[in-house]
């Protein structure tokens, strides 16, 4: 009898596991069987072998977040996705990183599911991963397309070697109020060099899809920078106008990039919340632009529609999303609960979910996911090129280019290396977490060079350190580090001795790393906590100030811009930060990054940017008149605009020249500028084209960015710079409401920043 039940157990083990084997082999068959086959015809092959239950499951995506490796989570909701992964109900993962967990669930998905699916691991690989670049923003500042391309290549190649396939990158959100937290993530407030921004990242994540990148998701579809007053996840208002000519650019230049994927957005536009929006996702991007690849919702902004008043309960906004065409659903377990009996009741159309299913799968068929599911999951490619040097030094000429010096009074910089005595006041000086900013999810706390440690390396100076106080006292990613900075003034007089027995006085104040990103919405810009009264009180004991921001956004300075004699922008530039402001101080290398967001005189002037219209009344022509477009109390310009920044030398510019004054249908004009380096040292200048059409059929921006090419100058050496316009140039979306170039006058001018330029003028005729 105990045999019999023995032999029968052994025959049941036997014939599951021979049961399994021959499951495995048919996947495999099912899949290289159709190695000749155009990809198309490969996702139609599995999609024909998938059920209902299967296909709705390829578009639902989790948050993964129990221990991976070890035993099966037996309660709660960790339980549930894994018994939905077991059973081929997930498409997809976020936040499950490292080769030993990523294989362990796809283990799951490829082999003891019906289908054998491989998962998709998404993650916010923003901007690097553990070797963590420059904030988005800061890296825009540096004009420098190359560099940001290289720095997303090297923030994919570590990711995917923790075998992750996927980033939530890049964000192209074009931003014009500091006040959003998010400004940091982004590339600023114009949709040119946004565009070309959304370019390289997209080229350097995705790259040939080797086992060195990673499929790129272009977010938030679309409008979420223009939420209002600045505050995150608020409501957005814009114009057709606002949105064609000013929001979707970047997103478009992605798309023609190649981008695999989209996530829409936790705003409403025109009252109907992006994820159930079919204007934005089926007839703009499907539809117009012909996207082949997957748009995924933003974390849980399906359920958030009930919110919104747009849906009255998941099942409904389930529906209202896969109508809309949004493909996959993060966590908000809406279509994985009711899209298949939305199907079964006849209020989606199974073709909608066999169209989400198709674009998911041809995503992973790009990825060569189906070939090897594991092509990610080598733990010693992990292990070999995780932090490796050549990343460092990436990410560490990344910094350096996007640093911006915003003011140089009497050459105060670059300091000199021997014999003197410098002060380094701020506890951002000597912090190494706050230099990797917000979204570094895959970073280690307390792993940047910190700005001493930056400076140490310069051994011929003496340096004294004093905190002079706190910036913030919270530092996890939940907190809102805003509310509780701290008041402390205790350590004021420590750092005011070491000024006044200091010959240079370095003081490193801004925001923590977390105080800028997502959920990091500020009402006032200035230096939080304590610090502009610290700024001034050093300053009394020592005017050689030399102000080093470190921030994710604008800010507004304008007492440091009137009174400090040398400023400059450091953003957070990532794991390699006190290296490069060391560097820079020391003129080591001469800075030459240009702002891509107006700092503001004031919060007052929000939402504040270049490129705005020129209104009825732009100006007065009676002195003492109100009745204009202005403020009583601040003037209307930028305290730092688009565009700025100064660098060790001098730039020239002269003789402007068009190669004629008009171009037709087809024609194109040739623009040229000379720049001369009139400095003493070498220098990078970012050469800035903008044209204005002074009248349209719908009214344009008194200035646009349609150009840029950088100028590497010796001293007293001169570049021609030139540029051409054509039609696409001057394109924009018309009265018509299409993409076309009106006829008329436009004025062009070209300069080292948006309000410094040469002007002069051409015509297009039709
Ligand atoms: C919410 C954010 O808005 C989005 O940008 C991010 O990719 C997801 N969370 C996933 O972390």
């Amino acid at each position: 009898m105990k045999f019999t039940i023995q032999t029968t157990v052994l025959a049941v083990v036997v014939v599951t596991v021979l049961g399994c084997t021959a499951a495995r082999q048919d996947k495999k068959k099912l899949y290289t069987d159709t190695e000749k086959l155009p990809i198309d015809r490969k996702v139609d092959s599995v999609l024909a072998l998938m059920r209902l239950e299967e296909k709705v499951g390829q578009m639902n995506q989790y948050n993964g977040f129990w221990d991976f490796t070890g035993p099966a989570p037996t309660g709660g909701l960790a339980a549930q996705k894994y018994d939905h992964i077991k059973k081929g109900l997930v498409g997809a993962m976020l936040n499950v990183r490292g080769v030993k967990d990523v294989k362990a669930l796809q283990k799951i998905a490829v082999e003891e599911t019906r289908l054998g699916i491989p998962l998709l691991f998404g993650f916010d690989v923003v901007h690097g991963y553990k070797t963590v670049s420059p904030i988005p923003l800061a890296e825009a500042a540096s004009w420098d397309m190359e560099a940001i391309k290289k720095s997303a290549e090297i923030a994919a190649a570590e990711a995917a070697a923790a075998g992750l396939n996927w980033t939530f990158a890049p964000m192209v959100d074009v931003t014009r109020d500091a006040r959003w937290g998010r400004v940091m993530e982004g590339s600023g407030e114009d949709p040119y060099l946004g565009s070309q921004i959304a370019i390289a990242r997209v080229k350097g994540f995705q790259g040939n899809l080797t086992e060195f990148n990673l499929a790129a998701c272009i977010k938030h579809f679309a409008g979420y920078g223009f939420s209002e007053s600045g505050r995150d996840y608020n409501t957005v208002d814009i114009s057709n106008n606002t949105l064609h000519n000013i929001i979707l650019p970047p997103f478009k230049a992605a798309e023609e990039a190649g981008a695999l994927t989209f996530m829409n957005s936790f705003n409403e536009l025109e009252g109907i919340p992006a994820t159930g929006n079919h204007y934005l996702q089926r007839d703009i991007l499907k539809g117009e632009w012909n996207f082949k690849g997957f748009v995924v919702s933003d974390w849980g902004s399906l359920a958030e529609m009930i919110p919104h008043g747009y849906a009255k309960d998941l099942k409904e906004a389930a529906m209202h999303a896969a109508n809309a065409g949004s493909d996959m659903d993060m966590e908000s377990y809406g279509y994985v609960q009711h899209l298949a009996e939305l199907v079964k009741e006849g209020k989606v159309k199974e073709e909608v979910i066999d169209d989400a299913v198709r674009r998911i799968l041809k995503v992973k068929f790009l990825l060569g996911l189906f070939d090897n599911p594991y092509k990610y999951c080598d733990e010693a490619r992990e292990k070999a090129i995780t932090g490796k040097k050549e990343f460092h030094d990436g990410v560490l000429d990344m910094a350096k280019k996007s640093i911006v010096l915003l003011k140089n009074e009497n050459n105060i910089l670059p300091l000199a290396k021997q014999g003197k005595k410098i002060a380094v006041i701020g506890a951002l000086a000597n912090d190494k977490t706050s230099p990797l900013g917000s979204w570094r999810i895959g970073a280690d706390d307390n792993t940047a060079v910190s700005v001493m440690e930056g400076l140490k390396q310069y051994k011929g100076n003496e340096l004294v350190y004093a905190k002079g106080a706190d910036v913030t006292v919270g530092k996890t990613v939940f907190v809102s580090e805003t509310k509780i900075n701290t008041t402390d003034k205790s350590g004021f007089n420590e750092a005011v001795k070491a000024a006044e027995n200091a010959d240079i006085v370095i003081m490193v104040l801004g925001e923590h790393g977390l105080q800028s990103g997502e959920g990091r919405s500020r009402s006032e810009l200035g230096l939080p906590g304590v610090q502009q009264e610290l700024l001034e009180t050093v300053y009394k004991a020592n005017p050689n100030v030399v102000l080093v921001l470190t921030n994710g956004r604008p800010l507004v300075i304008p007492w440091a811009a009137k009174n400090i004699p040398a400023i400059i922008e450091a953003w957070h530039l990532g794991i390699q930060s006190g290296n490069a402001i060391a560097q820079v101080l020391y003129g080591d290398y001469n800075p030459g990054g240009k702002l891509p967001m107006s700092f503001p005189r004031t919060v007052g002037q929000l939402p504040l940017y270049y490129n705005h219209k020129n209104t009825g009344r732009p100006e007065s022509n009676e002195p003492e008149s109100v009745f204009w477009s202005h403020y009583t109390d601040v003037e209307n310009t930028p305290l730092y605009p688009f565009g700025y920044g100064l660098s060790y030398t001098t730039f020239q510019y002269s003789n402007l020249k068009l190669n004629k004054n008009s171009f037709g249908k087809g024609g194109s004009i040739t623009v040229s500028v000379d720049v001369k380096n009139t400095g003493k040292i070498s220098g990078r200048e970012v050469v800035q084209l903008y044209i204005r059409d002074l009248t349209a059929s719908v009214t344009r921006p008194v200035k646009e960015l349609k150009g840029f090419e950088v100028a590497e100058l010796k001293p007293g050496e001169t570049e021609t710079i030139s540029f051409t316009i054509n039609e696409k140039s001057i394109e924009f979306y018309t009265a018509n409401n299409i993409w076309e170039a009106e006829a008329g006058e436009f004025k062009v001018f070209v300069g080292g920043s948006s309000d410094k330029t040469l002007e002069s003028g051409f015509n297009y005729t039709k």
